[in-house]
């Protein structure tokens, strides 16, 4: 089921639809952020990083052409300020969908992401009637868990090697929103501070587990 990529704005944030004629303002931007992006950066475990950007923009477009991806770019003021992708669409008894987003290490600090999630989730839900949207993250990464708090993406689950990222598979922590949960919308149950306290804590018992490495069996 394709559909139109949107244009979702609140404030000095827009989520607009990627476009090929953004590579290079996207390439300049993710080179002058390498250090910033690299940890968090997924990779291929079959080949080594492509800086393609044209080609990466186009996968992006393909996915949203067959229904499985919402690629947005995000500006901040007007001025490219980062991305936030929808991906892993899927329809039917699951409707579910994941969100995987970075902004420049010169926007970071603004809430800029936590209000295009909710751009995001916000239209996922009440427009396409996904009913689900997960956020997953590796334990290491305080800013991006910082986002999943303020939003009241609740906690579910420690995901053992489960992404490959900066060249190894990486635990992350999952989170996640159901549409019944924020029947009002996500942003407005944030801007209202409604958002019910301790929804993103990792309980103990995964946050002492993804301290140790998962055990590698030799054979
Ligand atoms: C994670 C990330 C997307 C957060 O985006 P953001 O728009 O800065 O989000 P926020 O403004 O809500 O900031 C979240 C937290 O980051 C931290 N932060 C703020 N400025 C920062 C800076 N200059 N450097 C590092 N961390 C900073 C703060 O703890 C902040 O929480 P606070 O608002 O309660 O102080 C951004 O840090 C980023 O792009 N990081 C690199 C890529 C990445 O990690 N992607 C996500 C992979 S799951």
């Amino acid at each position: 089921m394709p559909t139109a990529i949107p244009t979702l704005r609140e404030g000095a944030v827009t989520l607009r639809p990627i476009r090929l004629r953004d590579a290079k303002a996207l390439e300049r931007e993710l080179m002058a952020n390498r250090s910033w992006l690299r940890t968090w950066e997924a990779t291929s475990p079959y080949a080594p990083m492509s800086f393609d950007t044209r080609a990466s923009i186009r996968s992006l477009l393909t996915h949203s052409r067959t229904g499985s991806g919402l690629p947005f770019l995000v500006e901040y003021n007007g001025e490219l300020a980062g991305q936030l992708n929808v991906s892993s669409i899927t329809w039917g008894s699951l409707s579910s969908a994941s969100i995987g987003y970075w902004v420049g290490e010169e926007f970071a600090g603004r809430s800029i992401t936590p209000i295009a999630v909710a751009l995001a989730t916000d239209y996922c839900f009440g427009q396409l009637g996904l009913h689900r949207m997960e956020i997953c993250i590796r334990p290491e990464n305080a800013p991006s868990l910082r986002v999943v708090e303020k939003l009241g993406f609740r906690y579910e689950g420690l995901r053992r090697r489960f992404i490959h990222i900066n060249g190894a598979w990486r635990d992350h922590f999952a989170f996640a929103l159901v549409a019944e949960e924020v029947r009002g919308g996500v942003l407005r149950r944030w801007q209202d501070g409604l958002v019910p306290e301790g929804q993103a804590r990792v309980n103990e018992f995964d946050r002492a587990a993804a301290a140790q490495p998962l055990p590698v069996a030799d054979k």
